[in-house]
């Protein structure tokens, strides 16, 4: 087979633009760059459903096995094929690490410049080396997420530069589609959909993507929308600024969301709810998903998690799944892929010491 067809073949299976070009700002002569995102699996949890009980059936769309990692590739394929279109050479972004893996990720596969702006030591390890392998240039500041999103905005206004955070329509134009697959797959939306609530465009994309689905007459439903922040990084809960957000969930280390109005209009409309779990919550999810059911995510991922088993044990949340209609179906999207931040697990690990390389010391050291 010439490399032609090869090529082809393989752009037929391409990423959420291919799929879902209808629904998306492009068009014929907008150039696609795209690394194959999108299409994760929808993991039918059979833990997780009887944690719940009453027939009901929770799935984990995991976002972690996108290209770079975590869920921005469905936006960045759209806002970075846009930015080519319109003849952009530099793009910029402010980011806890998923964005700038992205950014430059998709930077680098289209040939331009990538500027990240980071709060300094705040990123996960693996998001940091993400955006040096990729070429980045990389700015850490003395300040968290929400300063580097001021300055960006600002910067943003030179012509030579294209934001590619969520406040750039494109992205969240992408982060829909993944409420298409999970309808296409269901055959219609969930009753309930769980995610981690950070900057809150994800969960304004989800929503978005469920109504226009809906709209199409695609799907029928329309899920209530649930959202969780870390306790420390709470504002959309409080309703009010955090001036110094802290949590082991460095993804959603926000203090003043840019989709704030946008998310809280949808779990308003959609009769969601926003609710927050504690760091300690946090990371039980992530190490009971882990071990039960083989999907390693990032902390800020297992807000999700913890936010299930929030709703289905304690009197103070914000939502007790005791009042969740029997036989409903429950979709947790976990964002990101936990390789991404080893360090927020190593020091639970422990020391491994070693022993002769022996049958009879390893039978030993087994117990056996
Ligand atoms: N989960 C992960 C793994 C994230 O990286 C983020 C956001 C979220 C959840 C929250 O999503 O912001 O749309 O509400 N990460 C951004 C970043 C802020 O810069 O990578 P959101």
């Amino acid at each position: 087979m010439s490399m032609n067809a090869a090529g082809s073949r393989l752009k037929q299976g391409g990423g959420v633009i291919d799929r879902y070009r209808e629904f998306l700002p492009v068009s014929n002569s907008t150039p696609i760059v795209s690394l194959g995102e999108g299409n994760t699996p929808l993991v039918y949890s059979a833990k997780l459903s009887a944690r719940i009980g009453r027939g009901c059936e929770v799935f984990v769309k995991n976002e972690g096995v996108n290209p770079t990692g975590s869920f921005k590739d469905r936006g960045m394929t759209v806002a970075v094929s846009k930015a080519i279109e319109r003849g952009a050479r530099t793009l910029i972004c402010a980011s806890t690490g998923n964005t700038s893996a992205s950014a430059a990720a998709y930077a680098a596969r289209a040939g331009i410049e990538c500027t990240v702006i980071l709060p300094a030591g705040k990123i996960a390890s693996g998001k940091l080396l993400q955006a040096f392998v990729h070429g980045a240039k990389i700015i850490a500041i003395d300040g968290n997420f929400d300063d580097a999103l001021r300055i960006v905005r600002k910067l943003g206004q030179r012509e030579s530069l294209v934001i590619v955070n969520s406040i750039n329509p494109d992205r969240i134009a992408g982060q829909k589609t993944a409420a298409f697959e999970i309808a296409d797959l269901l055959g219609d939306a969930p009753d309930f959909h769980l995610l981690p609530l950070g900057n809150a465009g994800n969960l304004t994309a989800y929503w978005a993507g469920y109504r226009e689905y809906q709209g199409n007459g695609r799907s029928k439903r329309l899920p209530a929308m649930f959202g969780f922040q870390a306790a420390g990084a709470a504002p959309i809960f409080h309703d009010k600024i955090i001036e110094r957000p802290e949590t082991i969930a460095s993804a959603i280390r926000i203090g003043n969301p840019a989709s704030w109005r946008q998310a809280r209009a949808a779990i308003d409309q959609s009769k969601g709810v926003v609710d927050l779990v504690t760091d300690e919550q946090i990371i039980e999810a992530q190490i009971w998903l882990a071990q039960h059911e083989g999907i390693f995510v990032e902390p800020a991922s297992a807000a999700a998690i913890a936010g299930l088993f929030k709703c289905c044990n304690a009197k103070d949340a914000a939502y007790s799944f005791q009042k969740i209609p029997e036989e409903s179906r429950i979709v947790c999207t976990v964002t990101g892929h936990g390789l991404k931040d080893p360090d927020a697990l190593t020091a639970r690990m422990g020391k491994i010491t070693s022993v002769a390389a022996n049958e009879e010391d390893v039978l030993r050291a087994l117990g056996l």
